[in-house]
């Protein structure tokens, strides 16, 4: 996918949670740009030059883009249910092209490799068929059907079940996960 394609695309730049009064410098495709507040407690965002790029404050966190979105940021409708709470866990930095860290985040045939005895074990190897589509309408992928044996799908599991996930891609370089929620202990 060229960088013009990405451009025009929201990303996020910073955790409102750890937003500094005076801002802060980070890097958005290898441009340095400042996100601040600005005095109505609003994130600004701006390149080192002074530009405003646009700025939208959603699901914890500041998006902007260096170029002109063609829509808003995509809507994750589970989070405006009421009951559910946002929980913050902070950044975790990989060197990794962002496209590749979404298309390696939807192969679930690592499991039992990389998560050994967490998320897959060993004989349960097997990825069984499931559906992939291509939404046209909201412009999204979704893998759905996805099942996969897993000792420990969560902190909170007392044993293995099969586990079905969701992935929804709605755009490049993000992904939602929905996933099996254990039985309570
Ligand atoms: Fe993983």
């Amino acid at each position: 996918m060229s960088r013009d394609a990405m451009i025009d695309q929201w990303y996020p730049v910073g955790l409102i949670s750890r937003l500094l009064s005076d801002g802060q410098e980070t890097l958005l495709m290898g441009e340095t740009i400042r996100v601040s507040r600005n005095g109505e407690g609003k994130a600004e965002v701006a390149t080192t030059d002074g530009r405003a790029l646009p700025v939208t404050e959603r699901y914890g966190h500041v998006w902007s883009s260096l170029g002109v979105p063609e829509k808003p940021l995509f809507d994750i409708p589970e989070a405006e249910q009421p009951g559910r709470r946002l929980v913050d866990v902070g950044v975790v930095r990989v060197r990794c092209s962002p496209l590749r860290a979404v298309e390696n985040f939807l192969d679930i045939a690592h499991f039992p490799f990389v998560h050994t005895d967490i998320l897959g074990s060993e004989p349960h190897t097997e990825v069984e068929n499931y559906k992939v589509e291509i939404r046209e309408d909201a412009d999204e992928v979704w893998a759905t059907q996805v099942k996969f044996y897993q000792p420990q799908a969560a902190k909170s599991a007392s044993g293995g079940i099969t586990t079905e996930y969701m992935y929804r891609v709605p755009a490049p370089t993000c992904s939602v996960l929905y996933k099996t929620c254990p039985p309570k202990p």
